[in-house]
Formats: C-alpha cells, sequence, structure tokens
C-alpha cells in the first residue's frame, strides 16, 4: 500500500481531533485519571479508548469523539455550577459546638470519660471532626448497628489507628492498647447509642488499660443506656467513669443565631424563618440545607445572598411545612 493510499483510509475512517487528544490527556494527567477510569466517566471501552489516544483507531473515531466531548461538557458545567454555589461556612464556633469542643479537650486533658448527647442536627459530628483536626492523637470512630459488638467495634477502632483488624479479638485488643498507650489521646465513639453493654466495656477497657481520655457520642439514648432501667448495674463500672456530660437536646437560638452570622444573614425576616427552622427537628442540619438551596436560588437571580423569600421556598422545596 503506498503512503497516498493509507493516507486516503484514515481520511475515509475520520481523523482523530488531535486537540481532543491532548485536552483529555492533559487532564488524565493533571487528575491521574487512569485510562479505566476515564474509559468509566465517558462510556467508551477501554480498548478503543487506549487506540483513540494513541491517534491508531481504526473504528468509528467520530463516535468516540462524540462520548468524549459529551463527557468535556458535562465536566464543565458541573464546574460552572460549583462556581456559583456559594460556599457554606465549613464550621462556625456555635455555643453548642463549644460546649462539645470543651468537653473533648476535658476528656483528653483529663484522661477521663465525657459524654456527648443530645438530639439530631445539633452539630455534635461537625464538632467532633472539627476537633480532630486541631487536637494530636484523637480516634474519632463511628459505631453503627452492624458494628455494635465487641468485635466489630474493636476491629473499626484498629482501622482508624491504622493497625491490623483482623484476628482474634483479644490480640486486636491488645493491639489497640499498646498503641494508644502513652499518646494523650482521646477515643472518640461517635453514635454511641449503638454499642451493647459488652461493647462498651470492652472499650471503657481500653480507657483504663491505656489512660486514654474516651468520649461517648450520640443521641438521648446514649445517656439513658448508662444510668436507667435493668442495665444500670452492668454499665456502673462505666457511668462511675463520667466525668463530664454535655446534654444537646436541640440547638439553641444562638447557634443558628451564629450560622446566621456567618451565613451573612443578617435581616429580621430571614433570621425569624431560621429560628423556627432551627427549632424544628434536624435542627442545624435542616437550617444549614435550607441555606444551601436557598443560596442556590439566590445566584439563579444573580443574587449574592438569599432573601427571605429563597429562605421560605428552599424551606418547602425541602419537604419541611410553611
Ligand atoms: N458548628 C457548625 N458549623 C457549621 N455547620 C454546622 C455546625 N453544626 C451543625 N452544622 C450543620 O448541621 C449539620 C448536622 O450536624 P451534625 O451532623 O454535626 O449533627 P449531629 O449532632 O451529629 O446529629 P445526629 O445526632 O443526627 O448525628 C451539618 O452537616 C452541618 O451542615
Ligand atoms: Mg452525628
Amino acid at each position: 500500500m503506498s503512503d497516498s493510499k493509507v493516507t486516503q483510509l484514515d481520511k475515509t475512517r475520520g481523523a482523530h481531533d488531535e486537540a481532543l487528544i491532548s485536552e483529555v490527556r492533559g487532564i488524565m494527567e493533571a487528575e491521574s485519571l487512569s485510562q479505566t477510569a476515564l474509559s468509566q466517566l465517558t462510556g467508551v471501552g477501554k480498548a478503543r479508548l487506549s487506540q483513540w489516544l494513541n491517534g491508531v483507531y481504526k473504528g468509528n473515531v467520530a463516535a468516540v469523539e462524540t462520548d468524549v466531548r459529551r463527557w468535556l461538557e458535562s465536566r464543565q458545567a458541573s464546574a460552572a455550577l460549583e462556581g456559583q454555589m456559594p460556599t457554606a461556612p465549613e464550621w462556625v464556633e456555635t455555643p453548642s459546638a463549644r460546649a462539645v469542643l470543651s468537653a473533648l479537650s476535658f476528656a483528653q486533658m483529663a484522661e477521663a470519660v465525657s459524654v456527648i448527647y443530645g438530639g439530631a442536627g445539633v452539630g455534635k459530628t461537625t464538632t467532633l471532626a472539627r476537633y480532630r483536626d486541631q487536637a494530636p492523637n484523637v480516634w474519632v470512630v463511628t459505631a453503627t448497628p452492624a458494628a455494635s459488638a465487641p468485635g466489630p467495634i474493636l476491629a473499626r477502632i484498629a482501622q482508624v489507628l491504622g493497625i491490623r483488624a483482623s484476628g482474634a479479638v483479644h490480640v486486636v485488643e491488645a493491639n489497640i492498647i499498646e498503641r494508644v498507650s502513652e499518646t494523650r489521646g482521646l477515643l472518640v465513639i461517635d453514635e454511641a447509642q449503638h454499642l451493647t453493654h459488652r461493647a462498651l466495656d470492652a472499650i471503657r477497657s481500653i480507657h483504663d488499660a491505656a489512660g486514654i481520655g474516651l468520649a461517648l457520642v450520640g443521641n438521648e439514648i446514649v445517656y439513658s443506656q448508662l444510668t436507667g432501667g435493668s442495665r444500670s448495674v452492668g454499665f456502673a463500672q462505666l457511668f462511675s467513669r463520667v466525668a463530664k456530660r454535655v446534654r444537646l437536646s436541640r440547638a439553641k437560638d444562638a447557634d443558628v443565631t451564629a450560622l446566621l452570622e456567618a451565613w451573612g444573614i443578617a435581616d429580621k425576616e430571614s433570621r425569624q424563618l431560621c429560628l423556627g427552622i432551627g427549632r424544628r427537628p434536624g435542627a442545624l442540619r435542616g437550617l444549614s440545607q435550607t441555606l444551601r438551596l436557598a443560596s442556590m436560588f439566590a445566584a439563579a437571580t444573580g443574587a449574592a445572598r438569599p432573601s427571605a423569600e429563597h429562605i421560605r421556598d428552599a424551606w418547602q422545596d425541602l419537604g419541611g411545612e410553611a
């Protein structure tokens, strides 16, 4: 086959869009995207994609390029949306958050047990993450219904500590104790209401043996489990170690006010609306979701901040009652 014939053939099969290839290669490099990942994102089969990227695909090049361009466009659209989305204030030092922080730092400093419990959405988990990021040796482990017994929760603790999580439970326990001893650390169990009595006792043993702080965080049940009912005898050992307890049954109005200040929302009508939302179950969670959506509504009209009407619309849109 002569050279001119090869060129002819390439043309009928469709020449590769070199600019597109180099754009895609640039993105792959900048974002460390593998060809496998790119294949999933674009929906172009791996083999075809690889050949196309190398400029040697002999099949329907135009079809491949259509898929690649569609992916690029949707990327750009979501980047544009992100650019418009007003960024929510990440963490605000609300009065409730301050109470959580002080209970955590007390537990860590005094190597004691703190219990922090209360209603949904008051900012417990958010504040734990904040504390973990600013203090050394803080390990936050989340209990779940599936990780409620000693074995699973110890495995999860080991995982968070970055040590071997499999094997006999007593070995995992010994490894955890060895790892956390002398660290002046703090072990935090979020959603601690899921833990069984035996699991709580296993965690108490770690606290006793390693001399680290312990914070049990969760809903109202966390505390009543330690005090009430037929289980009280079993829990006496742990309960007698609770040095500090913080109950946040609901969000305070001052929490809402602090959040609003961070969002730059000052008008009276919006404040009233938001105070009302903050008093509902879900508290700051419902409020933050509402404000995020309200900000999108505001951005769509070119406004820098949501108005009371945007907030009301967002609240209703999310299923809240007027
Ligand atoms: N201090 C805060 N600063 C900024 N946002 C907050 C703060 N507290 C709460 N929020 C908002 O409220 C949402 C819910 O908070 P978080 O998950 O911490 O509640 P929680 O008390 O752990 O509730 P649950 O008992 O349901 O686990 C967060 O995702 C965040 O949007
Ligand atoms: Mg939580």
